[in-house]
């Protein structure tokens, strides 16, 4: 009872920042993403056997087993085992490129290869729909990394969650050219998990409300941009909504804050680049490090303005990712 994946990182053009419910994980708004290719991906074994006594989960070769650090592994293998009928433990295995919890979609990806390694192991027949679902019990953003290309998490309506899964908006062959740079700046663990960050601002942020209701608008926009490859528009509505994002985290109480200095010079550098008109967009999610979605032929620019930039340690160019496959080479 074994099986194996490899998922990558999805990035969001229109975040997803605030549950409506917690246990099933439900957001307050669509979102909309863009799956990466794999130098970024997350291998990972999932083996269910009674000579497990307890689950187990390993990144990088570093036990994760405590019950705070398998807090999104746990209840996805729970509610797949529902789903399997069975009581099983399991022992989980990965292999990540991704930084633990550094902001850059770590989550996403090693969720999403968990959840199709764990049905494989259980030889379940899981449509993208249902798999999606899967993924979202353990970490929000993963649902969206089981399609490549241009993907968008519709919130559902449902109290059950029923509905609240991914679709793919356009394949990773619908706009070729188009590439996310990621720099990073930082691999640490950040201080303030996006988990218990989102739940603050729903709780306190007072303009929060108005992030909600100009949600649906941003996605129309964003949604339309990317099917008519209208580079300008999509990058101006992915730059403000990150910045509404990191409003509303100021805006919590006590305040978050994910942007550090370097981040601030990527922002002024990106809208000097800008300045005859929109080639850039930059993107930020709980963390400093910078994500900016451009095509290609604008790629060598950016990387030279980034270059500039002292703290950026390192800079990876993606393309669009294909969504998450089952491979035979196991971890354990
Ligand atoms: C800022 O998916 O990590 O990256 O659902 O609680 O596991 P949980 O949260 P997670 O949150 C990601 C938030 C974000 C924005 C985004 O990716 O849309």
């Amino acid at each position: 009872m074994k099986g194996t994946a490899i998922a990558t990182p999805n990035i969001a053009l229109i975040k997803y920042w605030g549950k409506r419910n917690e246990k099933l994980i439900l957001p307050t708004g669509n979102n909309i993403s863009f799956t990466l290719d794999e130098q970024l991906a997350t291998k990972s074994t999932v083996e269910f056997s009674e000579k497990y006594k307890q689950d187990e989960l390993w990144i990088n070769g570093k036990n994760y087993s405590n019950p705070e650090q398998m807090k999104k592994s746990k209840p996805q293998l729970d509610f797949i085992r529902e789903i399997a009928g069975i009581n099983t433990k399991a022992k989980v295995v990965a292999e990540s490129l991704v930084p633990v919890a550094g902001g850059l979609a770590g989550s996403a990806s090693g969720l999403c290869a968990q959840a199709l390694a764990a049905a494989k192991a259980l030889n379940l027949r899981v449509s993208k729909k249902q798999l999606s679902i899967i993924c979202r019990i353990g970490s929000g953003s993963a649902c969206r990394s089981v399609y490549g290309g241009f993907v968008e998490w519709e919130k559902g309506e449902s109290p059950d969650g029923s509905d609240s899964h991914a679709i793919q908006i356009a394949d990773e062959n619908h706009w070729p050219e188009f590439r996310c740079i990621i720099a990073i700046v930082e691999k640490k663990e950040k201080k303030v998990k996006s988990r218990a960050g989102m739940k603050k601002t729903v709780e306190t942020s007072v303009l929060y409300p108005k992030r909600i209701e100009y949600l649906p608008l941003a996605a129309n926009i964003v949604r339309n941009a990317i099917l008519k490859k209208d580079l300008p528009t999509l990058l101006e509505a992915t730059m403000r909504d990150s910045n509404n994002m990191h409003s509303v985290m100021l805006d919590t109480w006590p305040p978050i804050i994910y942007l550090n200095d370097v981040s601030k010079q990527v922002i002024n550098s990106i809208h000097d680049f800008n300045s005859e008109g929109i080639k850039a967009g930059y993107s930020f999610d709980a963390g400093p490090n910078p994500t900016i979605f451009t095509v290609e032929k604008h790629v060598n620019e950016i990387k030279n303005v980034l270059k500039e930039i002292e703290r950026i340690k390192d800079i990876i160019v993606s393309k669009s990712g294909k969504g998450p496959r089952i491979v035979e080479d196991h971890l354990i």
